[in-house]
């Protein structure tokens, strides 16, 4: 078994896909590696690319607020992406780039352990719960998979471009604050 930082480094360090001649940074995972809930989007964007952190930019500060409203923050929880490197002008993540990416995920979750998998938007959700995930009709609902509960909500990115999309993603983190307090109960 490889260590988080041993992960890391393989990240910091990765040419396996395209997207390494474009990128500034790769983008790991961050937060609480003891959290029992892991939420996961898509790939970084051009913020995130220069930070090397995920979410740094206004879909991250929408991501904050969610949490905050549940009372949460980001030390409560760990956040990653499917694929690690900015897709240039913020295309989506190329099938085969998610298929040489993905192992790092698969190591991570390994790693963390979770109870709960958020997946934030479609591209996470079709690739980490079904690949015909539909998110306006099934997003907030939760499934069980091999002892850990998944649900998946609209990216904040999505529900910045439409705001008629703000209240349903604050009942489902609702939702998900209620499931955790379940599965601590537990
Ligand atoms: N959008 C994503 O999907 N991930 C990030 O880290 C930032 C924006």
């Amino acid at each position: 078994m490889y260590t988080y930082e041993e992960l890391k480094n393989f990240v910091d360090h990765c040419t396996r896909c395209e997207l390494c001649r474009t990128r500034n940074h790769p983008v790991m995972g961050k937060g609480n590696l003891n959290s029992p809930v892991l939420f996961i989007a898509e790939a970084p964007g051009r913020n995130e690319d220069r930070d090397g952190i995920p979410f740094t930019g206004k879909s991250g500060e929408l991501f904050d607020r969610l949490l905050e409203n549940i009372g949460m923050d980001r030390e409560a929880i760990y956040l990653t992406n499917v694929v690690k490197c900015h897709p240039p002008g913020n295309r989506d993540p190329k099938p085969e780039e998610q298929e040489l990416c993905i192992p790092y995920l698969k190591y991570e979750t390994l790693l963390l352990r979770p109870k709960m998998i958020v997946c934030l938007g479609r591209i996470a959700a079709q690739r980490i719960i079904r690949p015909d995930y539909r998110i306006t009709r099934e997003h907030g609902t939760f499934l069980e998979r091999k002892n850990v509960w998944m649900t998946a909500v609209y990216h904040p990115s999505a529900v910045l471009r439409d705001e008629t999309k703000l209240p349903q993603i604050q009942e489902d983190f609702w939702k998900i604050k209620k499931k955790l307090e379940e599965i601590q109960r537990e």
